[in-house]
């Protein structure tokens, strides 16, 4: 399949945008009346369509055209850290919340975590394919193309195959890139009494069927004295990394402990950083280990952002993911989230967008996408607006009328 896509008002390439620190709006590069041509799924060349029509004329490559009014085309999103396997829902927990109880009040009380790994213990594979087709649908929808997606309601070696065997079976079937992350030492499950004796049945009996039945490359774990501590969890990850995993941690949401480790480990990312402190950030800074913030579990917490600004000013790659999951961040609306984040914390468009495209997708080891750019899948969205600077602007509520998933139109 090879084509020709245009004409866009304005291309929001996110080429040349330095892969970490920083990003001022003036180094984005915006194409006027721009065209796209994709071959086999991929970009081969960006830049003005009046000079690529020709040239598709002469060697009869097609034209998609994309007629009636102005669009802005930039890549399309990747949600780097999502929970959206599960039964039930945990409204109950909401209402406490907001009454003002907290996160470690309701999960001592018998809610939280463990009552979401009741609920998706109950269901069926059937059911719980259904809840996750649902959102991803949705997601698609809001543009994300690529997500990652957690397991860790299951907490026993069965239940979380039965999850991953889930998001295996979606992902062979739905047009989206789809990670898939084992978080079975999301907590202790009620099975179980010592913390370490757990990471330890999990390290011999469940690592290694995941290999074996492709289930997933990537290992998480909630570091937090109240799920993991630190020097369990080292263990637990170093044996993964052993075993062949790629890891990332929970770290620094509530106290911090969590970043450290993610550096010392060189995992590929830190997720949450709530409560990183200005060691943690430059820690963070002078590492590989991409920063992932979560807006939406700082939202749905009612708790402060992640300090994305000090992040970005000490020289950090800094991801922006959804953490859309059943208790903390139910919403699961990465622009609207984004677009938040960034009045919030002062952040420029480039530095916004770059958080949810090419830098999500260096969270998930995935330099194929996220820019538009000669060799990049062609996995993009085209909003119905003259100016990009309108993405972030409606806060969510301006939806893409078009996606692309490997130069394939889904909509
Ligand atoms: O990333 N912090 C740990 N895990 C999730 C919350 C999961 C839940 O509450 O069900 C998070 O916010
Ligand atoms: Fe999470």
């Amino acid at each position: 399949m090879e084509k020709l896509i245009g004409k866009f008002k304005q291309m929001l390439s996110l080429r040349h945008l330095a892969s970490k620190g920083v990003l001022a709006d003036e180094d984005l590069e915006i194409i006027e009346d721009a065209g796209i041509w994709v071959k086999n799924g991929k970009i081969v060349e960006i830049g003005a369509f009046e000079t690529l029509a020709p040239k598709a004329h002469k060697s009869h490559i097609p034209i998609e055209e994309i007629v009636s009014g102005n669009w802005v085309l930039m890549p399309s999103f990747i949600d780097c850290h999502t929970h959206i396997c599960f039964g039930g829902n945990r409204a109950k927990d909401y209402a406490l919340r907001i009454a003002g109880k907290t996160y470690l009040d309701i999960a001592k009380a018998g809610g939280g975590i463990l009552d979401t790994v009741r609920k998706t213990r109950e269901a069926t594979f059937e059911q719980l394919y259904q809840n996750t087709q649902n959102i991803l649908d949705k997601m698609l929808k809001n543009g994300v193309s690529t997500i990652e997606v957690k397991s860790g309601y299951g907490l026993s070696v069965a239940e979380e195959i039965k999850i991953l065997e889930v998001i295996k079976q979606i992902s062979s079937e739905s047009p989206m890139t789809i990670i898939p992350t084992c978080l079975a030492a999301h907590t202790l499950p009620p099975e179980f009494s010592e913390k370490e004796f757990y990471l330890a049945h999990l390290t011999e009996e469940l690592l290694p069927v995941l290999s074996e039945k492709k289930l997933s490359k990537r290992v998480d774990i909630f570091v937090e004295p109240s799920a993991f501590p630190m020097d369990i969890a080292r263990k637990y990850l170093e044996n993964a990394k052993n075993q062949g995993f790629e890891i990332c941690i929970h770290a620094d949401q509530f106290s911090v402990g969590g970043s450290r480790l993610a550096v010392e480990l060189q995992a590929l990312s830190a997720d949450h950083l709530e409560a990183s402190t200005a060691e943690e950030i430059n820690l963070l800074a002078n590492s590989s280990t991409v920063a992932v913030v979560l807006p939406g579990a700082s939202l749905g917490l009612g708790m402060p952002f992640a300090p994305a600004r000090q992040l970005l000013d000490a020289g950090a790659c800094v991801a922006i993911s959804t953490d859309y999951n059943p208790g903390s961040a139910p919403m699961g609306n990465l622009l609207l989230q984004a677009s938040v984040l960034a009045a919030q914390e002062k952040l420029t468009t480039a530095e916004t967008l770059a958080a949810i495209t090419f830098r999500a997708a260096q969270a998930l080891a995935l330099p194929d996408r996220g820019r538009l750019e000669t060799g990049f899948w062609a996995d993009m969205i085209a909003f119905a607006c003259e100016d990009y600077r309108e993405i972030l602007y409606w806060q969510g509520q301006m939806l893409p009328s078009i996606l692309w998933k490997e130069g394939r139109r889904l909509f």
